[in-house]
């Protein structure tokens, strides 16, 4: 038998294939799979049109009974992940939609989830006992293992966009669900006392020992977020990247609203250009006012209020804000910061932009 660096090719196949029978790899086998040099995400730029979901909305509203489907949810896949219902590798985002009358019965998990009202009037969400009617949008959060329902109280179909961390959650093997047989849970607290005890500003009430790793707080009202981004626009012009952009946080800690998912909301005035930049972690928008285009890694996606997309880690974008824009985001910084693993960098070419080398086509 042929011995050392010179070792014959039938011998080195023949231990290849006795370590593959072994359950092993030889770690010098796996390539680039292993370590890269920087984040390669499978996760796509993408976007979901407004205009090609609300039909489609609708139509499931019409056609799938609540009962039928525990809730009525159309999730966004993105392509890049293989069949997978995710939007990134650790979120999802889905647009979800209940008619008059109906009741998602109440249920928990561990992953946490939220939602952003896109379209509708008149229904509710009840976590751990306490109600509160949302508003167009309005952001809701639904920590972690806490009981939530949904009710639509309105004469019209209400849709909005969830997001939750179940990609991240399955990943770790840690998820749990537990649903109640009633419908509904019982109301324990007076409705929207979460807002009235938490939801003004610098304010803390000084009986409640709130615990836990999430916020307190239920709803983060639209009208309170877009009136504090208008206030701010008067004097700044905020991040060169970000616009004027506001953290929902945890009005507790001064966290992240979630403890796996940091949401924020930020204001772009007509005509500006946001510099580009990137940072790790895919990041999810969803528009709920305006009209402009990002363009994210070279490429241009126009978008208009209710769209949703997709920017991948580590994939330089900018914005530009074509009407006055409000858009929604939520990444999972909170899960990289703790380990030193997130990271920033501004585009330094060209000025700050991007030159652009194609336009998202759906
Ligand atoms: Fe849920
Ligand atoms: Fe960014």
């Amino acid at each position: 038998m042929a011995s050392g660096p010179g070792a014959q090719m039938e011998d080195l196949d023949l231990f290849y294939q006795d370590v593959q029978n072994h359950n092993s790899r030889g770690l010098w086998t796996l390539g680039g799979d292993n370590l890269t040099t920087e984040p390669e995400p499978k996760a796509l730029p993408f976007m979901w049109k407004w205009s090609e979901f609300r039909p489609l909305m609708y139509r499931a509203s019409e056609l799938v009974p609540v009962e039928m489907a525990e809730r009525r949810v159309l999730v966004f896949a993105n392509p890049g992940l293989a069949g997978k219902p995710s939007a990134t590798s650790t979120l999802m985002a889905n647009l979800q939609i209940i008619n008059p009358g109906e009741i998602a019965r109440s249920h928990r998990h561990t992953p946490s989830a939220f939602r952003v009202i896109v379209e509708g009037t008149g229904a509710y969400t009840t976590v751990e006992g306490e109600k509160t009617y949302m508003d167009e949008g309005d952001f809701i959060t639904t920590p972690s293992w806490t009981w939530h329902d949904h009710g639509n109280e309105g004469d019209t179909p209400m849709v909005w966009l969830d997001g939750l961390d179940v990609p991240f959650v399955n990943m770790l093997e840690v998820g749990f669900y537990d649903q109640l047989e009633t419908q509904a849970q019982n109301l324990t607290r007076a409705d929207d006392m979460s807002l009235r005890l938490y939801g003004a500003g610098s304010m803390r009430p000084t009986w409640e020992h709130h615990q836990g790793l999430h916020s307190p707080l239920l709803n983060y009202k639209f009208q309170r977020a877009y009136e504090a981004l208008k206030e701010l626009a008067k004097d700044t012009e905020g991040s060169p990247y970000d616009g004027i952009c506001l953290e929902y946080t945890n009005p507790q800690t001064g966290g992240p609203a979630m403890a796996t998912i940091a949401c924020f909301v930020q204001l772009l005035e007509p005509g500006r250009h946001t510099k580009a930049h990137r940072h790790t972690g895919g990041t999810i928008f969803h528009v709920i006012k305006g009209k402009g285009y990002s363009v994210i890694r070279g490429e241009r996606f126009d978008w208009q209020a209710k769209d949703t997309f997709v920017v991948p880690s580590w994939a330089f974008h900018e914005h530009v804000a074509e009407d006055e824009a409000v858009l929604f985001s939520y990444n999972d910084s909170p899960l990289q910061q703790p380990f030193g693993l997130y990271r920033e960098e501004a585009y330094e070419e060209n000025g700050g932009h991007q030159l652009v080398t194609g336009a998202f086509a759906g």
